[in-house]
């Protein structure tokens, strides 16, 4: 293949849009970029890309998928005969003399390059010179219509807006997507004029061109007419891009991902999914996103150019350019931000936010945390509402916390601030010194009671009424206490009692028959 042309000069006025129809996105993927796609399995020599309306922001978007491809620009939209005449008289493509080219629309996304590899071996072997891709369809209103021949041959092409009332009933229709040999399609072109309904150059004449003049021009039919499927508007979009997503998520599951309820699924081109991997209903999959083997996500959940480790779980959350490790658990409710890195076995929890930190091997976040800017060690826990206080209003700065420490619940990590192996911090304290390796960390106030405030400062209250109910109760159980029979603990000391005073009585007793025999003696 010498060339391709793609055609993209159009308005797409019908997509109501403030930018270009073919930068409009399926899977992740431009209009025109899914056509390029498409067009690269032949391995075209080159590619010329027709552009009119939005140009410089259809330029810029080749440079960045297509940077080998070139531009021609179409200042006034003469019709698809004169898109394509003047590709072939640019510098792109003057030089090319002999050979096959393609042309496409820009804006036929589900096009695929299998069905473009069999079009051209049909051209090649039926020696053609021009071969036509067409669909049947059972509704072909709106486009050109295929005209074959008492024998089945084509014939022509005819516009709808130029066909008789029989050749409107015809069925089968023009893609839009043809190969021609360069020099046929060049000579036929010269000859072809705007003597129409639409006052264009249409492309399509030159299969009657060709074929008055002796050549052989073919017609190759799709089995799938999906494939052909032009975007005008939004519903088309909406659409090609469920068309689509069946297509990746059946291509998905024949690889061995399950996909629970691949209504609900939608899933970039882009991603990378392993075999054995899980995904629950109402999750989108994104961007560079890679997930790996035995991994689980969703449902409801959505990751952006993101990483999933082996055997990871990810619920309910929203990732964006996160790493999660090998074992690692998210979520329900996680907002993982740009630079998350979660190592082996992490888990973070119920409405935590991580944004450009490192949690280490077996470190947890579990519940209603803000982690901002951190590196976290190994074994280490964050308790819960643990907030790292990365901003000062001007600037971020960066906290880091050892292995093995406990954050203890409610703490404000004030950034920068360093805590130390195996240290800890106190529940409800604002950290902004270092604590140092195994030191427990307490800053905050120490605990007062105002006695009685209640009953005297909100007397009217069912707060004060709970408390003096609470407090006579205390009273009247102290009193009983004291009125009550003497208790086992005062029996026994009476015992005791009795038995030192008869003891001391007999000690008494002794001394004095001792003084008495004293005396004696
Ligand atoms: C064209 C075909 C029709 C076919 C249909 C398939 C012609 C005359 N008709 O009709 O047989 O069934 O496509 O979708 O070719 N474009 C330019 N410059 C122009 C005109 C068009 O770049 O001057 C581009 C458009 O942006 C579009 C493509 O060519 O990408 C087709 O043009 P469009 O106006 O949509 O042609 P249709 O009338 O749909
Ligand atoms: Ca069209």
């Amino acid at each position: 293949m010498e060339l391709a042309i793609i055609l993209a000069a159009g308005e797409g006025t019908r997509m109501k849009s403030a930018k270009s129809k073919v930068l409009h996105k399926i899977a992740g993927r431009s209009l025109l970029g899914h056509v390029l796609h498409a067009c690269d399995q032949l391995t075209p020599k080159r590619c010329v890309v027709v552009i009119g309306a939005h140009s410089s922001e259809v330029k810029e978007h080749l440079a960045q998928v297509a940077p080998k491809s070139a531009t021609v620009l179409q200042s006034q939209r003469n019709g698809t005969g004169h898109a394509v005449r003047i590709a072939l008289d640019s510098d792109h493509a003057k030089s090319i003399t002999s050979g096959d080219v393609i042309v496409l629309a820009g804006d036929t996304p589900l096009l695929t390059g299998e069905t473009l590899a069999r079009l051209r071996k049909h051209h090649q072997s039926n020696g053609a010179s021009a071969t036509v891709l067409t669909a049947q369809l059972f509704d072909p209103h709106g486009y050109g219509r295929i005209v074959r021949d008492g024998e089945g041959h084509l014939e022509k092409i005819v516009e709808e807006s130029d066909c008789t009332p029989s050749e409107r009933e015809i069925d089968e229709i023009n893609s839009g997507v043809y190969i021609f040999k360069v020099d046929q399609l060049r000579r036929a072109l010269a000859k072809i004029t705007s003597a129409n309904a639409q006052n264009e150059e249409y492309l399509t004449d030159a299969i009657k061109v060709l074929r008055e003049s002796g050549e052989k021009v073919s017609a190759f039919t799709v089995d799938d007419e999906s494939e052909i499927l032009g975007i005008n508007d939004r519903s088309q979009l909406a659409l090609c891009s469920a068309l689509m997503r069946d297509r990746i998520n059946d291509a998905l599951m024949r690889e061995g991902v399950s996909i629970v309820d691949p209504a609900t699924t939608w899933i970039d081109l882009s991603v990378e999914i392993a075999p054995d991997v899980t995904i629950l209903p109402g999750t989108t999959l994104l961007g560079s996103t890679i997930i790996e083997t035995g991994a689980e996500i969703g449902p409801r959940t959505t990751l952006i150019d993101s990483e999933v480790g082996q055997n990871a779980k990810v619920f309910e959350s929203f990732v964006r350019g996160a790493v999660i490790g090998y074992n690692a658990q998210v979520g329900p409710y996680t907002f993982l931000r740009e630079g998350s890195e979660l190592a082996t076995g992490v888990r973070v929890g119920a409405y935590v936010e991580v944004k450009n930190s490192s949690i280490g091997e077996g470190s947890k976040v579990p519940h209603l945390s803000y982690v901002g800017d951190a590196t976290i060690g190994r074994e280490s826990n964050i308790g819960a509402a643990t907030v790292f206080v990365n901003y000062d209003g001007v600037e971020k700065h960066r906290s880091e916390v050892g292995d093995h420490v406990r954050i203890g619940s409610d703490t404000m990590l004030v950034a920068p601030v360093t805590i130390g192996d195996g240290a800890y911090t106190a529940a409800g304290s604002v950290i902004t010194e270092d604590v140092p390796a195994g030191a427990m960390g307490v800053a905050r106030s120490k605990q007062r009671n105002v006695l009685g405030w209640v009953m005297r400062r909100r007397a009217t209250t069912a707060s004060a009424k709970a408390a003096t109910k609470a407090q006579s109760k205390k009273s009247t159980s102290k009193k009983q206490k004291s009125t009550k029979s003497p208790s086992k603990k005062t029996a026994v000391k009476k015992v005791l009692a009795k038995k030192t005073a008869v003891k001391k009585a007999a000690v008494k007793k002794k001394s004095v028959k001792v003084k008495k025999s004293k005396r004696k003696g």
